[in-house]
């Protein structure tokens, strides 16, 4: 080991089940130029597949739930392709007004609305030569999902109140962390647009599905922040690894990430122990033989740890046989109608 690695270990605070060797050698991995992090099998996949993409001007949709890195993903793309000296320009549709996204991606001319004084350029002239990225597109409006077909289609589009229509030379990136073909079912999102935008579809694992990233994830993290912070990085203890390699993470890489940050400051050079992790992540737990990590020195109620067991599996089930009640009693060796009761009590939505 080289004395840079060794060095690079020692700042970042050693998480027990993470051979040394691993963390030292994080920054040579391919995608570590955009912090982006993942050596299991369906990380690589995507790399694989965003490398392919790349050199295209094909459009990608990118899905996968909240905090998958959609947004870094994104930004790779564009980086590694021919477009990359041109812009990158991200328009969130989510977080705009309806009646201001139109004029935010088309542009608009002076007096088509009140409070329109001058001319404005919309973000895909913004972008022109570059990359467009619609980030939740799933929740735009079916009017403008209308005219984005129409820029996905014949690449034109005109500005609001105006007359002249505008060619554009972008590459669109889209993502959504909703189910689009459940929208298209329900009449929310339109199936032509569905169709034109899944060209290349880029699922995004959650963490859930790569555990084996986890411990890796976290030495990152506790290296970033303690070395932002000026600070040596806590040490996870075994036990405390073994739960969080087994917590379900509905957040994804965000919500690690923003618990590592929270432990640098406040374990700074200390340890980080089971008792130190919040109540939720203790209840995740898919292993028999957790117990021993479980039993805190306060002991536990066994009631609830019990009960949150049973959900876990039944959340479990569900997600296997995506939410089909009669698949998801027979994994549980339950009939039907007690497996709705247990539904119920849990408070579990469809
Ligand atoms: N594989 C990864 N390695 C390192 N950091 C990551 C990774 N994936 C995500 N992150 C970090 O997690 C945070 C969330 O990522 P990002 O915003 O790209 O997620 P997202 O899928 O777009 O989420 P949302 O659906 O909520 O918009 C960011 O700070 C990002 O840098
Ligand atoms: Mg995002």
């Amino acid at each position: 080991m080289t004395q840079a690695a060794a060095e690079k270990m020692t700042e970042i605070g050693q998480p027990l089940e993470t051979p040394l060797h691993v963390i030292a050698d994080i920054d040579t991995d391919p995608f570590f130029s955009w912090g982006i992090i993942g050596r299991a099998r369906a990380m690589t996949a995507v790399f694989d597949l965003v490398r392919k993409v790349s050199v295209s001007d094909a459009t990608v949709i990118l899905t996968g739930e909240t905090g998958t890195g959609k947004g870094i993903i994104a930004k790779a793309i564009h980086d590694l392709s021919g477009r990359s000296d041109k812009p990158f320009v991200t328009i969130n549709c989510g977080a705009i007004p309806e009646h201001l996204l139109e004029s935010e991606l088309f542009g608009h001319v002076r007096g088509a609305f009140t409070g329109a004084t001058v001319n404005k350029d919309g973000k895909f002239e913004m972008a022109n030569g570059g990359t467009v990225f619609l980030d939740e597109i799933g929740d735009m409006s079916p009017d403008l999902q209308v005219k984005i077909l129409r820029v996905l289609e014949e690449r034109e589009f005109e500005p609001v109140g105006g007359t002249r229509t505008v060619r554009a030379d972008v590459r669109i990136i889209a993502a959504t962390h909703r189910d689009l073909e459940d929208s298209v079912q329900k009449g929310r999102f339109r199936q032509d647009l569905y169709y034109r935008l899944f060209v290349i579809p880029i699922l995004l694992p959650s963490l859930k599905d790569r555990p084996s990233d986890i411990p890796l994830l976290i030495a990152h993290f506790l290296g970033l922040f303690g070395r932002r912070n000026h600070t040596r990085p806590p040490v996870v203890s075994e036990s405390t690894m073994t739960l969080l390699k087994d917590y379900a993470w509905p957040g994804n890489v965000r919500e690690l990430k923003n618990l590592m940050e929270r432990w640098v400051v406040l374990h700074g050079d200390g340890t980080v122990t089971p008792a130190d992790l919040p109540p939720s992540m203790h209840g995740s737990s898919h292993n028999p033989a957790m117990p021993n990590v479980l039993m805190g020195k306060d002991g536990i109620c066994l009631n609830t740890a019990v009960s949150a067991f049973e959900k876990a599996l039944i959340m479990e089930s569900l997600r296997k046989t995506n939410g089909i009640k009669n698949q998801a009693a027979k994994l549980l060796h339950l009939n039907r109608t007690t497996l709705v009761e247990k539904i119920k009590r849990h408070q579990l939505r469809d």
